[in-house]
């Protein structure tokens, strides 16, 4: 593909949504760096994507300002952070430094190189416990967990920084990202893995032996808690958007990116059962603490003001798409 765009630094592109995010943006025309520690990220990604890989750390000054001065950067996506909820309740340090130092830094980095655009993964889990759903952008922000206050805090810092120094930033609070790239050159690959759909299609493929339902007496149909899947490709193709937004001009932003639909545990088991056609043991257990009955979010605005058009909001093409992906991998 040639490139007539400029050129953007995706931070975290080794990673499972900064990867789908570098295919779209080549798709896009631009031309694109990662940056990965590789910490969490696989090397074999940006291979098949022929991407450009620096490895490196986002809390690296020194590196961050011999980039900035040698390559012709326009913007910068920012997905590298850690991302493990529980983790963070454990161990806030580790997330602390890595996601607000980290990403203080990349944005000190970005100013003394006058480098003004700024795409940033935030999270629903800044909302906290819903109070309406499904949730607005106007929702109150009460994170619950270290992880959901260090993206918080980053929020904060991308609004005082538009003020101060004309820093322009999207910053986007996503749902449950989930699926893969539907021609199955990238997908999900954590390690450890604590996402509902992977889990469910590692147990299909036998590499676990059953999957855990947290809680089957929450206030909804049939008990189990309800979340909103989006399609990895349709958030990518949103961080295009959002790109193109700050590249127009615009202001900073913020919106939810989220499919409106929430799909209960209980029926992504079953959707997976009939995809795969395998069993799939699921495990009943108590709730887990903090664990709201729905999450859902509204993205309206991102439809009304980015014109966002999320293509795979059905879960059993999202569930298809991951099986996909995994079948490959294993
Ligand atoms: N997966 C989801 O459902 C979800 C939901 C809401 C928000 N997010 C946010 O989206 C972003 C991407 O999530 P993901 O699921 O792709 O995670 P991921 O772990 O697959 O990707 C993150 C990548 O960042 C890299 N990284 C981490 N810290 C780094 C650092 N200091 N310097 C350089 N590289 C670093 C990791 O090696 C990894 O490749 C994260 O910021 C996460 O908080 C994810």
């Amino acid at each position: 593909m040639s490139q007539s765009k400029p050129t953007i630094l995706v931070t975290g592109g080794a990673g499972y949504i900064g990867s789908h995010a570098v295919l779209a943006l080549q798709q896009a025309g631009y031309g694109v760096i990662v940056l990965d520690n590789l910490v969490y990220g696989h090397r074999d990604s940006t291979e098949v994507l022929k991407v450009e890989l620096v490895v490196g750390d986002t809390c690296d000054r020194v590196l961050l300002d011999q980039l900035f001065a040698t390559r012709d950067i326009a913007a910068v996506m920012h997905f590298a952070a850690y991302a493990y909820v529980g983790e963070s309740v454990t161990d806030p340090a580790k997330y602390y430094r890595n996601n607000v130092v980290g990403t203080l830094t990349l944005l000190e980095a970005m100013l003394a190189a006058s480098i003004d655009k700024f795409v940033f993964s935030s999270t629903c889990a800044t909302y906290g416990v819903p109070k309406t759903v499904p949730i607005p952008e106007e929702h109150p922000q009460s994170p619950i967990n270290p992880y959901g206050a260090s993206k918080l805090m980053i929020e904060r810092v991308l609004t005082d920084f538009a003020h101060a120094y004309a820093l322009k930033s999207v910053y986007f609070r996503y749902f449950n990202a989930a699926g893969a790239d539907p021609e199955g050159r990238v997908g999900e690959d954590h390690t450890p893995e604590t996402h509902l759909i992977p889990l469910v299609l590692l147990t299909a493929l036998g590499r676990r032996e059953s999957v855990s339902i947290f809680g089957t007496d929450y206030p909804t149909p049939d008990g189990t808690c309800i979340r909103d899947y989006i399609h990895v490709t349709d958030l990518a193709q949103a961080h295009v958007l959002g790109l193109e937004y700050l590249l127009n001009g615009s202001e900073t932003t913020v919106f939810n990116l989220g499919n409106g639909n929430g799909f209960s545990v209980k029926e992504v088991i079953d959707a997976a059962r009939h995809i795969t056609g395998c069993e799939i043991k699921a495990v009943e257990c108590p709730r887990r603490p903090g664990d709201p009955p729905v999450l859902v979010g509204s993205s309206d605005r991102a439809k009304t003001i980015l014109g966002w058009n999320p293509q795979y909001t059905d879960i059993n093409q999202i569930i298809a798409h991951a099986w996909n992906w995994h079948q490959r991998q294993h």
